[in-house]
């Protein structure tokens, strides 16, 4: 690449003359301008993405409606659910302060899946007194928003969560390095009924005045980008739906949730093990309309098969990741640059963030892809760890490839859409970025940073520990 080329990294990032620009403001302005770190977002990028999600689906769901529900975990900013709003698509929350976000932030009801294990009182309460769905993680859940149901003289409306057997899934799944299929690692995970718990709870449930049992839901998560096990999840919940369909009495849900899990294009997910670090630098995760074929060629093949028609079922899926991560990077300024040969060479570009704010460095063994803002186009030529500013090892990426990079250099972090912001923590007691929200050639705060204080609120010093009063 000549350093006056303009390349386009994807439908949001491009390199002009050299320089990394977020739709068409320069990365390195947004630094200076708002200061580092700093997250940064793309409103026409993740508009772009969600009416894809839901296209994708639509074209290949024929049967029935499709519901897009973004997974508001990935990124609880109030600004980015708005305009997720806008888009017409429902809500994937857990616990109260997320069903309180997308209820905030408008989004309708009985769009919203009310998920996660072991719900409270108080969750089920509000739930139902603002007509969310509530997605029925056990027996004892059932119960409980029945007798919620009863006593505020509402309807529930519920869905159950499944555990499929994925009996044919023995590909290897990446959350485990060594070989662990994704059958067994999906039984690891502890969410939904077992089936031999639901079996004889359908009839109750479908017989209580107080509930309307709506459909199902399932959530595999990011076990694989490999379709085959996508399409083989698909199959495995279908076939379970049939199984339930026969026991009682030819029940057939009215909407198929099946989650979230997809990968972001240049999914950076697990890349650090070695599992991840097998896979072809560069090579692209499935596109969404692969992810849809699979799921939706997948169940519609095991309901036929189950002989549970469907003609107007509902189909919804809750993108996470896939619809987040490549619609924000994070920015960083380099603060130090220092090396050594001996008693073995290296080399250190240190930053003024941290794996802090990029969490999925230690959680997800991500690998990022750092673009340096003002060099974007110059040749590679060294080798160092890009690391964070905590007392830790914080090492960012290892080993990466870098151009020359001078202090005061921006570094853009790709795919940090998701779940950075949303895990970020405190660690020597550093405030917490703020977010950024871009919009052709505007941009704007859409989530300020902490400041010292923000950091200590919490705090409690006792009367006795102040210092005007004595020891004892
Ligand atoms: C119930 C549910 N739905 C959707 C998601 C989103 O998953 P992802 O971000 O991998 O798409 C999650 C994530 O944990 C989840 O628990």
């Amino acid at each position: 690449m000549t350093p006056s080329s303009d390349v386009a990294l994807d439908d949001i990032l491009s390199i002009r003359n050299g320089h990394l620009f977020v739709e068409e403001v320069a990365a390195e302005e947004l630094a200076r301008r708002f200061g580092t770190p700093v997250y940064v977002m793309s409103e026409s990028g993740l508009r772009r993405r969600v009416r894809r999600y839901i296209q994708a689906f639509q074209d290949r769901w024929p049967e029935g409606p499709v519901h897009v529900l973004p997974s508001i975990k990935a990124n609880y900013s109030l600004a980015l659910r708005r305009l997720l709003t806008q888009e017409g698509t429902g809500c994937d929350t857990f616990g109260l302060p997320e069903l309180y976000a997308a209820l905030q932030s408008q989004v309708s009801p009985e769009l919203i899946s009310v998920n996660g294990s072991s719900k409270d009182r108080p969750l089920v309460e509000q739930a139902l007194r603002a007509g969310a769905r509530i997605t029925i993680d056990s027996p004892r859940e059932l119960t409980l928003v029945r007798d919620v149901a009863r006593e505020l003289h509402v309807r529930a409306r519920i869905r159950f969560r499944l555990r499929p057997p994925y009996e044919e899934l023995r590909q290897p799944s990446d959350f485990h390095d060594e070989e662990v299929s994704v059958r067994d690692a999906a039984q690891a995970y502890k969410p939904g009924i077992p089936t031999e718990a639901l079996l004889p709870l359908g009839p109750e449930a479908l017989s209580a005045p107080e509930l309307d049992v709506t459909g199902v839901m399932v959530h595999l998560g990011r076990h694989s980008t490999d379709l085959a096990v996508w399409k083989g999840m698909a199959r495995s919940t279908g076939a379970l739906i049939g199984l339930l369909h026969d026991a009682w009495g030819g029940w057939e849900p009215r909407e198929i949730d099946l989650g979230g899990g997809f990968a972001a294009p240049r999914d950076p997910t697990a890349r650090a093990t070695a599992r991840g670090g097998q896979r072809t630098p560069g090579a692209l995760a499935p596109s969404v309309e692969q992810y849809a074929d699979a799921l939706t060629e997948g169940l519609r093949g095991a309901l036929a098969e189950s002989r549970v028609p469907t003609k107007g079922k509902v189909l919804e899926v809750e993108p996470g990741r896939g619809l987040y991560a490549d619609a924000g990077i994070h920015l960083t300024t380099v603060r130090n640059i220092k090396s050594q040969t001996k008693p073995e060479a290296r080399s250190w570009v240190e930053t003024d963030t941290s794996e802090m704010f990029l969490l999925d460095t230690l959680i997800e063994k991500n690998r990022w892809t750092p673009v340096v803002a003002e060099r974007a186009a110059d040749l590679s030529s060294q080798t160092a760890d890009i690391v964070g500013i905590s007392c830790g090892f914080d090492v960012i990426v290892p080993d990466a490839r870098l151009p020359v990079v001078a202090v005061g250099d921006h570094i853009a972090f790709l795919d940090t859409g998701a779940y950075q912001d949303a895990t970020s923590a405190n660690f020597n007691a550093m405030p917490r970025p703020a977010t950024i929200l871009v919009n052709g050639s505007e941009a704007e705060i859409i989530k300020r940073a902490e400041t010292v204080e923000d950091v200590f609120r919490r705090d409690v010093v006792p009367v006795r520990l102040q210092p005007s009063s004595s020891p004892r």
